[in-house]
């Protein structure tokens, strides 16, 4: 089973950082997952929510300030003092950086709240330029982001990501798509949806796995992967049940 790192390594260190990112590829990641937006000037930033509040010291929405802009706030503010300043991450910079490594990289578009015209053509040109495309799995709670990349690049890997209470029939759903992957979170998950997609072939990778019961559950379903805040300690825990 894959063990994919949350916004990084998110649950000792600031989401969506590089920090985050490279304390999830020493704590023996397979893969990390993270989630897009754009700027103002069309850049492709790494950042959970659509406003800057929450992760920052800066408010306001993302899409109103230019990339330079954006640099200059702290993606470690809500840390207080205890990892000093990092910047909000570009994909590009992400991507020359994972390029050199094992990691999957599951890039989340975050397009359910705001539509970003053009996010995923230049999400799918990065990983293009980095030689990345046999490396990374796409994944949106819109469908109609990865629908879009299918037809921009069919060879890309893509998950229909869902939250509530989850898509019956989803691995029918995902075949006629041509959605490789489901991306449930695991409340929401049930036996018959798992059996759906083992009937379709459709690998599952479920979201946010934090609990070493519910690993132990996905362990037994037969999951292809988990997405965690706590990376190593999945691995770890994975390891000494073998
Ligand atoms: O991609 C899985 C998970 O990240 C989806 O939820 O809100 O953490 O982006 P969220
Ligand atoms: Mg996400």
């Amino acid at each position: 089973m894959k063990v994919y790192a949350h916004r990084g390594y998110s649950g000792r260190y600031p989401e969506n950082t590089m920090l985050a990112f490279q304390k999830a590829l020493e704590a023996g990641s397979d893969g990390i997952e993270f989630d897009v937006q754009l700027s103002k000037d069309g850049e492709v930033v790494i950042i959970h929510d659509e406003t800057l509040d929450r992760t920052t010291d800066g408010s306001g929405a993302v899409r109103n300030y230019t990339l330079a802009e954006l640099r200059k706030l702290n993606a470690c503010a809500q840390w207080g003092d205890t990892y000093g300043f990092t910047p909000i991450p570009t994909l590009e910079e992400y991507l020359q950086w994972a390029k050199d490594t094992h990691l999957i990289t599951n890039i989340e578009i975050k397009s359910g709240v705001y539509f970003y015209q053009g996010l995923e053509q230049k999400c799918l040109e990065l990983v293009k330029k980095y030689g990345l495309e046999d490396k990374v799995i796409f994944s949106s709670f819109n469908h109609s982001s990865i629908a879009l990349l299918k037809k921009l690049a069919p060879h890309i890997l893509c998950g229909a990501l869902v939250e509530n209470e989850g898509l019956g029939n989803a691995g029918y759903y995902c075949r006629e798509f041509g959605f490789e992957y489901y991306h449930p979170g695991w409340k929401n998950l049930l036996k018959e949806d798992m059996l759906n997609c083992k009937e379709y072939n459709i690998p599952i990778n479920v979201w946010t796995v934090n609990d070493m019961d519910i690993l132990l559950r996905m362990c037994e379903w037969n999951v292809e992967g988990i997405i965690t805040n706590y990376p190593d300690v999945c691995k770890i825990y994975l390891e000494n049940k073998k």
